[in-house]
C-alpha cells in the first residue's frame, strides 16, 4: 500500500458515553468503528493517538486503552487533566455523547509478553489507564496472581475506585491490591513501599505506569525483591512534539549522483499490510524516514523511539537502533526493532511491519 491520506490512516470514533472518574479525569466510550472494526483490534496496554482541534490547526495526543479488549465490548479512554496542559483540558471541557475524535489505530508493545507469569502492576494517577486494561485481561482471561499497587495523592484522586474493589472482591484469591495515598503514607520512598510488596515472586513480570521518579521508586524495590531488571517494563506518558496526522516530513538528503546513492544505500525488502516493496535506504537515515520518502504507508506515531508504534520483525540482514526505551530483551530476541531508530548495517535487509 502506498502512501495514504489522513482520511485513509484515520478513523473517527464516535463518543457514546462520558464517565466522570474523579474531580479531574473522565473515561471517554467509543462505540468500536463497525467498518474499521479489525483495525481497531488492540492488545491490553495499548493506546489510541487522537487529533485534537489547535488554533495551529490541530495537534495529536496518544491515551492508553483503559478497556481491555477480551471483556469490553467497546474502547475505552480515560483521561485526566494536566495542570495549564492544552489537550487533556480541551476533552475534558468539550467531549460529550455524540462527540466524534479523529484516530489512529491503536499502537504500542505495553502489553505482557506472557500471561503466565505472575504480574506486578504499578501505577500512579493517569498510569492505571493501560494498568487497568492489563489488570482485567489477566483476571478475566488468565490464571496468575496479581499485585497491583496504585499510588495517589489522595483517597479522591483514585481513578476506577469502585471498579478496582469489585476487582479485589471477585478475585480475592488471586489478586492483591496496595493503595499508596501520599495524604496518608507520605511521599513513596524504597523503604517504606518495600515494607507493603514484601510477596512478590522474583520471576514475577512487572508493569509500570507513573512519573519517572515514582517509577524509579517501584523499580529500586521490585529489583530488590529479586525481579530481574529485563522483567521490568516501563510505559512514559509525554505529549508527542509531532503530529503523526500530518502528511510525513521528507528527511534531509545530502545531492549526491544516482550512481553514488545506490552503492551507499542498503535494499530492503519491506512487507507493509501483506503487500511486499523493494526499495533503496540511504545509509545513515532511518528506515521509517527512507519508508516514507518513498510513499509507503509505514505505522509510526512519536518518531522518537518512545511508543512502539513503528515495531517491524527483522528477517534478514543487520540494523542498529539509535534509541530505543520501547523494546525488551525479549522482543529483541524475536527480532523486533524500531523503524524510526533503525539504521541499516548490511547491503540487503529484509523486513515485515507484522506487529
Ligand atoms: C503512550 C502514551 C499514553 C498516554 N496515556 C494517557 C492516558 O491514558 N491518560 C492521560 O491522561 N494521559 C495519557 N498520556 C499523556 C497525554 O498524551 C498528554 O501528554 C497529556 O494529556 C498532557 O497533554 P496536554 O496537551 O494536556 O498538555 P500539554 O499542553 O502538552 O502540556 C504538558 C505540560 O507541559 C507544560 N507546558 C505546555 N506548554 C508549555 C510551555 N510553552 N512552556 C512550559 N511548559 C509548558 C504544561 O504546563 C504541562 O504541564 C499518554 C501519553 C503517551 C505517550
Ligand atoms: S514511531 Fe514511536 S517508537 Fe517509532
Amino acid at each position: 500500500m502506498t502512501s495514504s491520506t489522513v482520511e485513509q490512516r484515520a478513523h473517527a470514533l464516535r463518543v457514546s458515553r462520558v464517565v466522570r472518574e474523579t474531580a479531574d479525569a473522565l473515561s471517554i466510550v467509543f462505540d468500536m468503528p463497525a467498518d474499521a472494526r479489525s483495525e481497531f483490534t488492540y492488545s491490553p496496554g495499548q493506546f489510541l493517538t487522537v487529533r485534537i482541534p489547535h488554533e495551529t490547526g490541530a495537534i495529536a495526543r496518544c491515551y492508553s486503552l483503559s478497556s481491555a479488549p477480551a471483556v469490553d465490548s467497546d474502547l475505552q479512554i480515560t483521561v485526566k487533566r494536566t495542570q495549564h496542559g492544552y489537550a487533556s483540558n480541551w476533552i475534558c471541557d468539550n467531549i460529550e455523547p455524540g462527540s466524534s475524535l479523529l484516530s489512529l489505530r491503536p499502537a504500542g508493545m505495553f502489553s505482557p509478553r506472557r500471561w503466565d507469569a505472575d504480574l506486578v502492576l504499578v501505577a500512579a494517577g493517569s498510569g492505571i489507564t493501560p494498568i487497568m486494561s492489563i489488570l482485567k485481561t489477566a483476571l478475566a482471561c488468565h490464571s496468575n496472581r496479581v499485585v497491583l499497587i496504585y499510588a495517589n495523592r489522595d483517597i479522591r484522586d483514585v481513578i476506577f475506585h469502585n471498579g478496582i474493589t469489585q476487582l479485589e472482591a471477585r478475585y480475592s484469591h488471586r489478586l492483591d491490591v496496595i493503595h499508596w495515598l501520599d495524604s496518608v503514607d507520605g511521599p513513596p520512598i524504597p523503604e517504606k513501599l518495600a515494607d507493603r510488596i514484601a510477596a512478590v515472586p522474583p520471576s514475577a513480570h512487572a508493569y509500570l505506569c507513573g512519573p519517572a521518579e515514582f517509577m524509579k521508586v517501584a523499580e529500586t524495590v521490585l529489583l530488590g525483591c529479586g525481579v530481574s531488571a529485563a522483567s521490568i517494563h516501563r510505559e512514559v506518558f509525554a505529549s508527542l512534539p509531532t503530529d503523526p496526522f500530518a502528511p510525513p516530513r521528507s528527511p534531509f538528503r545530502p545531492t549526491t549522483s544516482l550512481t553514488e546513492a545506490s552503492q551507499q544505500a542498503t535494499r530492503v525488502r519491506a512487507e507493509i499490510d501483506g503487500e511486499t516493496h523493494t526499495i533503496d535506504w540511504p545509509q545513515g537515515e532511518v528506515l521509517l524516514d527512507a519508508l516514507l520518502s518513498e510513499n509507503l504507508d509505514a505505522p509510526y506515531v512519536c518518531r522518537e523511539g518512545n511508543c512502539g508504534a513503528c515495531a517491524f520483525t527483522l528477517r534478514e540482514g543487520e540494523v542498529e537502533m539509535l534509541c530505543n526505551d520501547t523494546l525488551d530483551d525479549y522482543d529483541l530476541e524475536k527480532g523486533l526493532r524500531l523503524a524510526c531508530q533503525s539504521v541499516a548495517l548490511t547491503d540487503t535487509v529484509s523486513i515485515a511491519f507484522d506487529q
